[in-house]
Formats: structure tokens, C-alpha cells, sequence
């Protein structure tokens, strides 16, 4: 693998602060943004006086638990535009959530909030491994999705040159990496996976390819995963994360020359980490639900935003700012068998250990009589026989019990047969009546 570390001149200079300087900008930032919201959007005018919280009450950065937190559904009352903090004719873009559980959640940003976020996103990237003049092949989903936008405006901004192809097609993808070799791909990591079939299939040989860095985010993988993948690719791969609430991908990245976790820009957004049931801020090193406060948005500030997402804050290494640790799950997708929490992102972890598995799995939910039953649907390796597929299944179905501690169905399949994702994956199928 290439060495891709940034040299220390390359980076902005709040990466090179400290940590006196980082509080002192944040506190600054803060006072602005929590006033910001107070005084142009309803919602939080009425949530603080509610909770008898004033903005003048912000004198110091722990002031902020004071504050009422925000939420999805916050969001969706507000649809579409309920929450935006300057007039429409401000509004530079919207984006928006796919909206499958309900209402989209719509986001928006001022000229100033898209340079903003193309700045993150070209200090992600260079974070990761990629540098000026590089190709970078965008296969996140263009559109009101964050993914596509967020990556494309980030390369501009590090002076890459981008290649916009969006998801899907997959078979355009391997082409275009062949004939265009670029040099950095983004990419959700199950949408990787889809595309390194697709070259396998076509007889090219993955590692042979051009990619020395793959920038994975929008949904939860594991080192098992990164393990896999920079092997078979022969690349740096290496997390970022975002949501649209709070920006978009480039809310935090993990450093290429650690991989030690992803650092939280904290110069842009503040993170709280809190006891999902009493909503008590925890002290760092403890798992919790990350919670967010924008300290720089214009057109949509988010204050003490519950993103649902389960991690643990973390001293800062390779840069000054906290770093989290890489997501377990949301909160949404942890799976109750028999009183035991599960998450898929634990399976990915021992479908990886059991070599003739693939990683291509879902977690299918039923309800055959009275409790919920799990079925790993997970396809063998190409280069594994039925017999080592049967095998494999029984191992995978020992290890997760002596490791979750609990009992599942494993449906060993053959390759393809699970579906595809073009962008995030939808790894649990519930079935359940009702
Ligand atoms: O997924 C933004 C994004 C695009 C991030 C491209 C990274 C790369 P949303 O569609 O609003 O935005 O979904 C946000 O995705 O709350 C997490 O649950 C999940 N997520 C994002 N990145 C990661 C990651 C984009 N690295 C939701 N690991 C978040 C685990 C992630 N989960």
C-alpha cells in the first residue's frame, strides 16, 4: 500500500491547534449558533422557553446541557421548511433524507454553509489519503442524498479531479476505474463490495487496479470489513461519517497514518455523548448516543441533535479534535432476541472470521409462533463447495452463540443470491407480522 499520509504543512491550521485554541473558537461559535437559532427559528425559541433556557445562559462550553435537545421528529414537524434560520431567497441547496420511515427530513444551506462543508470535505478527504491532483471517483448517490454532493464539491475544493458517476451501473464503475484509474474512491462499503464482484466477474484482477484510498461511510462496517477490503483491493480504506441533519458526510474522518477512529471536526459542529434513556451527558470514554450542535450553520443550525447513533468520544491523536470510535449501530437497528442486543454490524465481525463466508449477508426478522426468530442469510465464498458453505453455517451459528450469546438460524446461499445495494445496504429484512 502506498504511504498516504499528509505532511503536517498541508493541513489547516486548526488541525494543528490546541486544544486551548480549539475550546476558545468553539465556545465563541457556540454562543453565536445557539443565539442564531433562538432568534430566527420558532421551534427553538419555543423548546428553550419551555425549558426556561435563555442563549445568555451559554458561558461555557458544559453550559450547553442546559439546552433542550432536537430531534428527528423536531425535524419532521417542521417539514419542510420550519427549521431554516434565514429567509428562502438565502437558501442555496436542499437536500433531504430518503424518507423511508415517514416525512423526508429536509436540510439547508446557505453559499457560505456548501463552502463550508466543501472545505470539510476537502480536509476529510486529505485526512483519508487523497491529495491535490488526484482522480476521485465519486460513487455515492448524486441527488438529494448528501453522499454524492457532499464528496464531489470536496474534491473540487482539494483541487482532485472528480469523476462524478453516482451509484449504480455497476458495471460502467469497473469500466470507468479500469480506463480512468483513479487514484480515490468513495463509496458506501457495501456498494464496494457489489463492485469488486463485478470486476471479479469480468476478470480483472481487483488489486491490480489503480485505487490507493477507499473513503467508506453512510452506513456502519467494521475493521473485519476493512480488513477484507484492503486486501482484496490492495488500498487504504478508511471511515467517514456524516449525516445530512448536521451537514452531510465530513462531520468527522478517520486519519489515514492512524486509523485509530474518526476525528470529529470539532471547529464546525460539537459533540455531546448521552445516556439514551435520561439523557444525561456521559463523560468521555463511555458509550452513549452521539448528540451534535452546529457552531458555524447559517441556514439550518442544529442544536443538541440526537442523531441515534451508538459510539464513545475519545481523546484525539493524529489530530487535536475528540475522535469516535467507529458507530456500533443505531439505535434503530439493534435487533432484541431473547432479551439480547444485537447488532448487525457484530455478525459482519464473525461472518468475516469463518472463511468460506462472504460478506454479503442480511439479518432476516420472523415471528414463526411467538418469539423472534434470526436468520443470517449469507452467501459462501465463490471459491468455497457446498460442503465447506454447510460447514461454514454451522460455525457461524457456534460462534454467535458463544460469542453474542444467543441462537440463530444460518442460511448459508449461493454467491449473488443476496441482494445488492447500490448505496446503503438494507441489512435487516423484518418479517415479522405486523
Ligand atoms: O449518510 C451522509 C454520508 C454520506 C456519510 C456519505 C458518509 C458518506 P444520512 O443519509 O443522513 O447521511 O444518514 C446518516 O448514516 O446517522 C449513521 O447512522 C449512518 N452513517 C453515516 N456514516 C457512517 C459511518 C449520510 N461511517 C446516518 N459508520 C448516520 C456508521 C454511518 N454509520
Amino acid at each position: 500500500m502506498q504511504d498516504r499520509a499528509p505532511s503536517a504543512t498541508d493541513l489547516d491550521a486548526i488541525e494543528r491547534a490546541s486544544l486551548d485554541e480549539l475550546r476558545a473558537l468553539q465556545l465563541e461559535r457556540l454562543q453565536w449558533s445557539v443565539r442564531h437559532a433562538y432568534e430566527n427559528v420558532p421551534h427553538y425559541r419555543a423548546a428553550f422557553d419551555a425549558a426556561g433556557a435563555h442563549p445568555s445562559e451559554i458561558r461555557e462550553l458544559a453550559d450547553l446541557a442546559r439546552l433542550p435537545f432536537t430531534t428527528k421528529a423536531d425535524l419532521r414537524d417542521n417539514y419542510p421548511f420550519g427549521m431554516f434560520a434565514v429567509p428562502q431567497a438565502q437558501v442555496a441547496r436542499v437536500h433531504a433524507s430518503s424518507g423511508t420511515t415517514g416525512r423526508p427530513t429536509v436540510v439547508g444551506y446557505t453559499a457560505d454553509d456548501v463552502r463550508t462543508w466543501a472545505q470539510l470535505m476537502a480536509r476529510s478527504i486529505r485526512a483519508a489519503g487523497g491529495r491535490r491532483g488526484d482522480k476521485v471517483h465519486v460513487a455515492y448517490g448524486y441527488g438529494l442524498f448528501t453522499g454524492g454532493l457532499g464528496a464531489h464539491y470536496g474534491a473540487e475544493a482539494l483541487g482532485c479531479t472528480v469523476i462524478p458517476v453516482s451509484g449504480g451501473m455497476t458495471e460502467r464503475q469497473v469500466t470507468l476505474i479500469r480506463d480512468f484509474e483513479p487514484d480515490v474512491i468513495m463509496v458506501t462499503p457495501s456498494y464496494m463490495l457489489a463492485i469488486v464482484d463485478e470486476m471479479q466477474r469480468q476478470g480483472i484482477e481487483p488489486r491490480s487496479c489503480s485505487l490507493a484510498v477507499g473513503i467508506f461511510g453512510a452506513e456502519p462496517w467494521t475493521d473485519d470489513m476493512r480488513l477484507e477490503l484492503e486486501q482484496s483491493l490492495d488500498m487504504h480504506a478508511v471511515y467517514i461519517y456524516g449525516l445530512s441533519e448536521v451537514m452531510g458526510p465530513g462531520v468527522a474522518q478517520e486519519c489515514v497514518e492512524t486509523k485509530d477512529g474518526l476525528h470529529i471536526w470539532e471547529d464546525h459542529f460539537f459533540p455531546e455523548v448521552i445516556d439514551p434513556v435520561t439523557g444525561a451527558v456521559l463523560p468521555d470514554g463511555s458509550e452513549g448516543e452521539l448528540v451534535f450542535t452546529s457552531l458555524s450553520k447559517q441556514a439550518m443550525p442544529v442544536i443538541r441533535y440526537r442523531t441515534r447513533d451508538l459510539t464513545r468520544l475519545l481523546p484525539g491523536t493524529a489530530r487535536p479534535m475528540r475522535r469516535m470510535e467507529k458507530i456500533t449501530g443505531r439505535s434503530d437497528d439493534m435487533i432484541i432476541l431473547r432479551g439480547v442486543n444485537l447488532f448487525p454490524t457484530q455478525l459482519e465481525e464473525l461472518i468475516l472470521r469463518t472463511p468460506a463466508l462472504s460478506p454479503h449477508f442480511q439479518c432476516v426478522l420472523t415471528r414463526p409462533g411467538r418469539l423472534d426468530e434470526l436468520t443470517v442469510r449469507v452467501e459462501r465464498r465463490v471459491d468455497a463447495t457446498d460442503a465447506d458453505g454447510v460447514a461454514a453455517g454451522q460455525a457461524l451459528r457456534t460462534l454467535v452463540k458463544n460469542t453474542i450469546g444467543v441462537s440463530v438460524q444460518v442460511d448459508v446461499v449461493e454467491p449473488g443470491s443476496v441482494e445488492r445495494s447500490m448505496g446503503k445496504m438494507r441489512r435487516i429484512v423484518d418479517e415479522r407480522p405486523g
